[in-house]
């Protein structure tokens, strides 16, 4: 046995340097690394100074007490005000906010500042009137419209942390996190267009009073949007409880006096799926993630505020959504797309129309994606002029090389650098990425922590590895945008995040951030996927990631998921489930012994799959992560497990039912 934590296996050689215009004009360029890293905390007021503080901090950090962290001590804002009203009072109000694009065409809406100001105005009145108070729990349960931002941002600005739950959860998912928050007021709607229909979400959330009643926690209000005009369930409303948007927000005043809350006052919780158990309520913090949202909005995307169009594509539901829909771009002014549909409706070419229409310059999506577009080709994009993005962004999984040069090349017409960005719900914000205008950026990597954060690849010791070598990435130093405990279970914070590494008195308190990582000999980041996926493979571990990119590479493949079956020579053995491309067709009768060869030649005879399944789909959660879990399930012949959490519930069938069908090779 090697007593390596990771193999460093692929080798990349390709470079793209920042356009010279884009580095003449950065926002940040690279003298902020080293001045970052010589006082962080110094670095980090600085940003903190973009923000408007109704009193200033007494002190930037307290780490007293590790992993308890409180950032601009003593600090007072609000986080709505800063989004929305000091753009108005600054003469901005007449500026474009959100073009709103809904998913059924020529639906579309745009909200200047004035406007957003107005609405989240009237919708923090009417919340106050619901009985609302600062501190009070809300959940918002909505689809992808100008209200989910309005709800947000008025519970901010009355200090009513919210918790937002993805509009595709079921009730169960909305039930126990009503509960485990203690919800006083749920805002949702009538129901949501999703490819084409109408789907209701009012019935899951009248589902998920009863249960999260069942379990002691009484839900007081629920305020319905009016979006799709459907017909609501024989018995759903329920006077006293239920309240219309159209009759509690639209009549309310337009003027509202905000407070300003402590730095330190809850802003949101968002959960977030462990391995086993409960959700975590991933809790943040006002100030300190609002400097954090600001600074990575703004150096990462390289934000003008004036000129740029900018589009992240996520849902709400997620935190790339409350990050950098909200609460980012929102502080720093932008104006950006909203949009509610899916990618492929009504056409699959849907949001490069979007692109085209509003001339977005700064787009932001996730590999999953990419990699679907891959599979469809390039025909679909390239009947449209994108020529005004500059900047494209990726977040959410490792970005396989093939898919980056693609993304680059495809929708970025090779001019646009395109920032792989690290992070996680936890740390709030951007903390690994490469900066647009000062980076040579590399397909597959994130290269390095951003100015002001501290990242390091350490070994099972918690010493860095050295370059050249892989193991487990943690974050070194305390950041603004960190999360603050987990709600309500402050031991399985430390557990979860703090105790892998302990600290001691030379290095200090490592967070552990559950991802594997190297760092290849310039010293550069690659995040290798979840420790939990890592594969031993006659004593080597082997990245799940560097072998999906491996075979992502073939030409005929646009998606590939790798897990570690049980073998009885090896320990484990690497089976691999592959998307073909559209234009491939079924691949071919040798299609099989054509991808181990190939994995075998770009990474070497260790990696070679076992077996290779040619799948029509992948498992992935709602959120567009491969759940290597089943996978695994499949691969080692058991029962397929817990499938709740699957965005389609169908999708093990159809791999199961492959799998018997024989297209595997067992050589
Ligand atoms: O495994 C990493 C992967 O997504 C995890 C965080 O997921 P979540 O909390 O849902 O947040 C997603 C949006 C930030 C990480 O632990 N991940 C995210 N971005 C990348 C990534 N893996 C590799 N490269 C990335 N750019």
């Amino acid at each position: 046995m090697t007593e390596e934590t990771l193999s460093n296996l692929s080798h990349e050689e390709r470079r793209f340097e920042p356009p010279a215009e884009l580095a003449a004009s950065a926002n940040l360029t690279a003298e902020a690394y080293e001045r970052a890293a010589a006082d962080p905390e110094a670095f980090w007021a600085e940003q903190a100074e973009r923000l408007d503080w109704h009193q200033k901090w007494d002190r930037v950090l307290d780490w007293d007490d590790p992993p308890f962290a409180k950032w601009f001590v003593g600090g007072k804002l609000n986080a709505a005000y800063n989004c929305v009203d000091r753009h108005v009072e600054a003469g901005r109000g007449d500026k474009v906010a959100i073009h709103w694009v809904g998913e059924p065409e020529d639906d579309t809406r745009s909200l200047t500042y004035a406007d957003l100001q107005q609405e989240v105005n009237k919708a923090a009145n009417a919340l106050t009137e619901l009985g609302v108070r600062a501190g009070d729990r809300v959940a918002i349960y909505l689809p992808m419209i100008p209200e989910a931002i309005v709800t947000m941002l008025a519970c901010a600005r009355l200090g009513a942390p919210h918790t937002v739950v993805f509009g595709g959860f079921s009730s169960d998912a909305l039930a126990s996190r009503l509960a485990d928050c203690q919800a006083k007021v749920v805002v949702t709607a009538d129901g949501g267009y999703r490819r084409g229909s109408a789907s209701a979400l009012k019935p899951a959330v009248d589902e998920a009073r009863v249960k999260a009643a069942d379990n002691g926690h009484r839900v007081e209000k629920v305020l319905v949007v009016r979006r799709t005009g459907q017909e609501l369930a024989e018995g759903s409303w329920e006077d006293g409880v239920d309240v219309w948007w159209h009759d509690a927000v639209d009549g309310a005043s337009a003027e509202h006096e905000c407070e300003f809350f402590d730095s330190e006052h809850p802003l949101y919780v968002m959960y977030t799926s462990g391995t086993t158990g409960k959700p975590k309520g991933i809790l943040h913090t006002t100030g300190g993630y609002l400097t954090g949202c600001a600074y990575t909005h703004w150096a990462v995307f390289d934000l003008k505020p004036e000129t740029d169009v900018y589009w992240c594509t996520a849902d709400i539901g997620w935190v790339t959504g409350h990050s950098y829909i909200v609460y980012g771009p929102l502080a720093n002014g932008a104006t950006q797309v909203l949009y509610e549909g899916t990618p492929d409706s009504p056409e699959r070419g849907r949001w490069w129309k979007i692109i085209e229409q509003y001339g977005v310059t700064i787009f932001y999506t996730a590999p999953t994606a990419i990699r679907s577009f891959m599979k469809q080709g390039r025909e679909i994009p390239d009947r449209h002029d994108m020529s005004s993005l500059r900047i494209l962004g990726s977040v959410g999984e490792p970005i396989n090389p093939e898919a980056y040069v693609w993304y680059r090349e495809v929708i970025g017409g090779n001019r646009t650098p395109v920032v792989d960005t690290w992070w996680q719900t936890e740390t709030g914000a951007i903390m690994i990425s490469p900066l647009p205008g000062v980076t040579a950026g590399k397909p597959g990597s994130a290269m390095t922590a951003i100015p002001g954060v501290a990242a390091e690849v350490v070994n099972d010791e918690g010493h860095p590895v050295p370059d050249g070598s892989g193991g487990y990435l943690v974050l070194s130093k305390p950041w603004p945008s960190m999360l603050r405990t987990i709600w309500g279970d402050d031991q399985r914070f430390k557990d979860t995040y703090w105790s892998r590494f302990p600290a001691t008195a030379e290095r200090g308190a490592y967070y552990f951030a559950g991802d594997g990582a190297k760092k290849d000999e310039d010293g550069d980041i690659w995040v290798l996927g979840r420790v939990d996926d890592v594969m031993n493979v006659s004593g080597h571990r082997l990245s799940t990631t560097e072998i999906e990119s491996a075979l992502v590479s073939h030409p005929k493949v646009a998606e590939a998921a790798v897990v570690g079956a049980k073998d009885e020579d090896t320990g484990q053995a690497v089976c691999a489930f592959v998307i073909l491309r559209d234009e491939a067709g079924d691949g071919g009768d040798d299609i099989v012994a054509e991808l181990r060869g190939h994995v075998r030649k770009e990474i070497g005879p260790i990696a070679t799959p076992r077996q290779i399944m040619v799948v029509p789909e992948l498992p992935k959660t709602r959120s567009g992560k491969i759940m290597r879990r089943l996978l695994r399930d499949v691969a080692e012949n058991r029962e397929v497990g817990d499938v709740t959490t699957l965005a389609d519930s169908t999708v093990m069938d159809l791999i199961s039912g492959r799998l018997t069908s024989g297209r595997s090779d067992e050589a």
